[in-house]
């Protein structure tokens, strides 16, 4: 017997197939849930849900790449070295001046261009986003935890209603024309729905998140241009006692007027220090705009103030940050004075290694996490109910 041919019943149904996946391979792609997920699980992924992950430091100093090549492999990330760079090395011609002014010192201007070199290497390469760390820092065992929440925090701001062009923030992205706006905090635990972003875990509407710093405040009451919704998350257990926290700006608002153990979610007033921030490919090109190519009177963490905030010749930048922060300054045991090539830090010895405010440091962890243990030191536990 010959075979026989396939009846029509067979081909039609082989070609309705071919057109539904036709159909489906061109339709556009809306986000639907399951990619929703995927895009906040990118957060577990090894560079933290951010295209690349630098850290600026210099060659020199060999200690602090051993510690931040140790620490990122113990968490799994993947980081890259951005070179430090020597203030005395950068030619006057080569520090943009509009109006006569004496040049800065060799160490803040080091300090901007070893950032400003970071930042052009995410124009450069046209990096969605990339967060950028300094070499001394530390953070929490729990940072892809902490950061899934952190993710959650911005979108609840900075993502708008499904279907609609309004935020949960009313004063998001504009605050309205009132002399002074107060809104209601918005509770980690009862969050708002948003639509999904589609570019980056942490939403679509991002220049800058401040991640990594020594202090913040709250938006000012009365500051026309930035928005003053609040995430609150109570009960995160990765906040250290109020007793360890502290902060460069005063007053500590979430030390004062929140509970034990209470995380913000915010814009960014006042920032100081750039421990770590992250930024959008959107936001490095406006930062070599504003901070790269303007004057540069001042430190590096001055001029993102600037930039956030819309002050000093700059425009207004939609900056985020979380109190406290994620990335802290880590201490190592020894002569104090190796703490710091940029300021003086006087001398002295440290007996003991720390991190700020970091409760279960990876760094300080080392031990455990090298024997696959789970027992986690931490460094700032709490009281006992009954002790005085
Ligand atoms: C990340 O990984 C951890 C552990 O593997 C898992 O528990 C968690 O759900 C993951 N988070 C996301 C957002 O996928
Ligand atoms: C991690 O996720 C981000 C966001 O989706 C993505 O841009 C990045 O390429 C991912 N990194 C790795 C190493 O997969
Ligand atoms: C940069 O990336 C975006 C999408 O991520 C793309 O649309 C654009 O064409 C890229 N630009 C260059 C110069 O490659």
């Amino acid at each position: 017997m010959t075979a026989r041919l396939p009846s029509n019943r067979v081909i039609h149904i082989i070609v309705a197939l071919l057109i539904v996946l036709l159909i489906y391979f061109n339709l556009p792609r809306f986000t639907s849930s399951r990619d929703v997920d995927r895009l906040l699980g990118d957060i577990n992924n090894s560079t933290l849900g951010f295209q690349e992950i630098f850290v600026v430091g210099l060659p020199s100093r060999t200690d602090r790449r051993d510690g931040m090549f140790l620490q990122a492999a113990l968490s799994n990330m993947r980081i890259e070295f951005v070179d430090g760079v020597n203030g005395k090395d950068i030619p006057d011609k080569a520090i943009p001046m509009t109006f006569e002014r004496e040049r800065m010192n060799d160490a803040s201007l080091g300090s901007w261009r070893a950032h400003m070199n970071a930042i052009q290497e995410v124009v450069r390469r046209n990096l969605t986003s990339a967060l950028i760390l300094e070499d001394d820092v530390d953070w929490d065992v729990r940072i892809k935890h902490q950061l899934k929440d952190f993710a959650l925090s911005t979108r609840a701001i900075t993502q708008p209603r499904p279907g609609s062009k309004s935020y949960a923030d009313s004063t998001f992205p504009t605050p309205p024309k009132e002399s002074s706006t107060a809104v209601p905090d918005i509770s980690f635990h009862f969050m708002p729905n948003t639509e999904s972003p589609r570019l980056s875990p942490y939403g679509d509407n991002w220049d800058l998140l401040w991640i990594g710093h020594c202090g913040m405040h709250f938006p000012f009451e009365d500051n026309p241009l930035i928005p003053k919704g609040r995430v609150i998350h109570l009960e995160d257990e990765t906040v250290a006692p109020k007793q360890n926290l502290w902060t460069f700006n005063v007053p500590f608002t979430l030390k004062d007027k929140y509970p034990e153990h209470t995380r913000a979610v915010h814009h960014v007033q006042e920032g100081v220090c750039t421990l770590g921030y992250a930024i959008s490919q959107a936001g490095a090109r406006k930062l070599l705009h504003e901070i790269g190519l303007k004057d540069v009177t001042d430190g590096f963490d001055i001029l993102l103030r600037f930039f956030c905030e819309g002050v000093n010749g700059r425009k207004y930048h939609n900056c985020l940050t979380t109190q406290p922060a994620l990335f802290h300054h880590h201490r190592a045991a020894g002569p104090v004075s190796a703490s710091s090539d940029i300021g003086d830090h006087g001398g002295g010895f440290r007996e003991k290694s720390s991190t700020d405010m970091v409760r279960w440091s990876v760094r300080l962890n080392a031990d455990v996490l090298l024997e696959g243990r789970t027992d986690f030191v931490d460094q700032y536990p709490d009281k006992a109910l009954n002790s005085p």
